[in-house]
């Protein structure tokens, strides 16, 4: 069990750390001692320079966004494989030492690729945690220790073969990394019932930018706190999660309904708006928007004929019938919702990404419903030739019970519903008039979404809004407000100090990672 070797390896830290003290630090050769330090506390065959022969085929791996396979990427000089938490231990003090930072990767989604790539020059190295992937779930205690670097199908399933009633509330795509999604919320068809990923989590384990590795009570309750939606890549490494597991029901129904514009899309969605986020917790419904048609997608926990008369009183307009009903076990309904109707459930397994186009995503929030006018508007927008989709998941129930700091994720009472814009384009192609459609529809849409700030998710990640500076040997707080406030709102200082306590001197820093807030010199 992963906690087990977890709190053995705790232990040994001590001795661990000082066997490393000693290395002298190369600051001068960086890359070369990083090599050399490491290659002395794992298996050779677990690290891979560019002039190995299987180097691309790691680092593309998991690429899911196919435009940061360009020639013009800035990739990483080595790749490190870790396979268990002293090596992840080394290469943060092998790092730290020689002066590269590293670039952590569970499932390497991440819409800007910044898990394996960079925005500007720079030497770095890939943690890619892609072995580092057990499951282990103990139904009696309805629990689970989860690695990082399992895909959300991984722990589906595992959960599944220890029980037929216990799920796990995250995101629809089985091929998602636990530890990219857990570290920035996590929401999919259960989070009305049972909120995000990480009001789920128990415990963690993290390799901190000294090389320790801490469990909840070591890292302290505001790492903690951090480390459950504060976004991936600025606390540490998470090596594992404990979670709690979620009664089901042993029958779901699904259904999938498209509604065209001349079907009445318009009027049926100003009106699920209203709603969807006002169902029982038991019943979401999500939208799928793109040239003229709607598709609603449900997933209800109980049976079709359960469903159906509640359809019938709060929402007649979708006309939804038991021809349209598909009851199946909640396991059953993760492919069938992801991957296709004739998906098996073994099918979420497969952990490879075919990073066959290219995209650009952004997100809101919408607090306020919008009008029947510009939804029309807004289907002009879906139908222009360059168009993309709109995707919008409502929330209430659960995910917005909780108070806007109870952790890092501050969208709750009062959000209506989650939009991601996304738009794809072949990967022969540069991109820009579907990248310039999903700008310009973004504001478009400014009036119509949450305000002061506007509201984004971090695992919807989007570099538009805001890239970090670093001044002197710090990134700029300052500088990390304007995008920071749109995706943690009130919580961004308090993220910033928990960083400032937890790796001061910003060891863990990307295009978005938290500051260090140092009160006295605030930068
Ligand atoms: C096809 C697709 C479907 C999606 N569906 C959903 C959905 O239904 N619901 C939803 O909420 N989101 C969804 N997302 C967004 C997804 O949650 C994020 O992209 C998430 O960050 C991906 O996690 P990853 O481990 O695969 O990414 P990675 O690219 O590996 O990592 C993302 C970020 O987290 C950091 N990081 C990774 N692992 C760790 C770690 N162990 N410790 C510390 N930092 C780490 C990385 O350095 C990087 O900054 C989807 C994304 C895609 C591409
Ligand atoms: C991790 O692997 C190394 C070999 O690279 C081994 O020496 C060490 O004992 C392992 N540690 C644990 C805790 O399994
Ligand atoms: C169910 O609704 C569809 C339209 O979505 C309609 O074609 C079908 O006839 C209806 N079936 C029943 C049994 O009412
Ligand atoms: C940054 O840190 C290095 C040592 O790590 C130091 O030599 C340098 O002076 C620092 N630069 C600034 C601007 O603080």
């Amino acid at each position: 069990m992963a906690w087990c070797r977890s709190f053995a390896l705790a232990a040994v830290l001590l001795g661990f750390l000082s066997c490393y003290a000693p290395v002298p630090s190369l600051a001068s050769s960086g890359s070369d001692g990083f090599l050399q330090c490491l290659s002395a506390a794992m298996p050779k065959q677990l690290l891979y320079t560019q002039s190995s022969p299987s180097f691309t085929s790691v680092l593309t791996s998991s690429v899911w966004n196919h435009k940061f396979l360009a020639a013009s990427t800035v990739r990483p000089f080595a790749i490190v494989r870790p396979t268990n938490a002293s090596h992840v231990q080394a290469a943060v003090v092998c790092g730290s030492q020689n002066d590269v930072r590293i670039r952590v990767r569970s499932g390497g989604h991440d819409y800007e690729g910044l898990s394996y790539r960079s925005e500007r020059p720079e030497v770095f190295a890939v943690l890619d945690l892609a072995d580092l992937r057990s499951v282990s779930v103990d139904p009696k205690a309805a629990t689970a220790w989860v690695e990082s670097g399992a895909t959300l199908g991984e722990l589906y399933y595992a959960v599944s073969k220890a029980s037929k009633l216990l799920a796990f509330p995250a995101g629809l795509c089985p091929t998602v990394g636990v530890g990219g999604h857990f570290s920035g919320g996590g929401f999919g068809m259960l989070v009305r019932k049972y909120g995000t990923a990480i009001d789920n989590v128990l415990d963690a384990t993290l390799v901190d930018a000294k090389g320790r590795l801490l469990d909840k009570q070591a890292m302290g309750a505001d790492v903690f706190w951090a480390i459950r939606g504060g976004g991936g890549g600025s606390f540490g490494v998470v090596l594992s999660w404990k979670v709690k597991l979620v009664p089901v029901p042993p029958t779901v129904t699904m259904f999938i309904l498209p509604k065209s514009v001349d079907e009445g899309a318009i009027d049926i969605l100003t009106k699920w708006q209203e709603v969807a986020p006002a169902f029982p917790e038991d019943l979401f419904i999500n939208v799928v928007i793109a040239k003229q048609v709607a598709k609603f997608q449900s997933m209800y926990l109980g049976t079709c004929d359960a469903l159906l008369p509640l359809m019938e009183t709060r929402f007649p307009e979708l006309g939804l019938n038991k021809t349209h009903c598909k009851e199946m076990t909640w396991i059953q309904s993760v492919p069938y919702i992801y991957l296709g109707t004739t998906a098996t459930v073994e099918d979420i397994l497969d952990r490879s990404t075919s990073a066959s186009s290219s995209s650009k995503s952004t997100s809101d929030y919408v607090r306020q419903a919008i009008t029947k006018d510009v939804w029309a508007q807004i289907f002009a927008w879906l139908a222009k030739p360059d168009g993309g989709v709109m995707i919008a998941d409502p929330y209430g129930g659960k995910v917005s019970s909780f108070s806007e700091s109870a952790t890092p994720f501050p969208h709750r009472g009062g959000v209506l519903y989650n939009i991601q814009y996304m738009n794809f384009w072949p990967a022969a192609t540069d991109g820009s008039a579907q990248t310039k459609w999903l700008k310009d529809l973004y504001a478009f849409m400014e009036p119509h979404v949450s305000q002061n700030p506007r509201e984004a998710y971090v695992n919807y990640r989007d570099l538009d809004l805001g890239q970090n500076v670093v001044v002197g040997n710090l990134t700029s707080y300052k500088a990390a407000q304007v995008w920071g406030e749109k995706y943690y709102k009130d919580n961004f200082q308090r993220l910033a100090m928990a960083k400032g306590e937890v790796d001061p001197e910003d060891y863990f820093r990307n295009e978005q990672s938290i500051p260090p807030f140092v009160a006295s010199k605030r930068r």
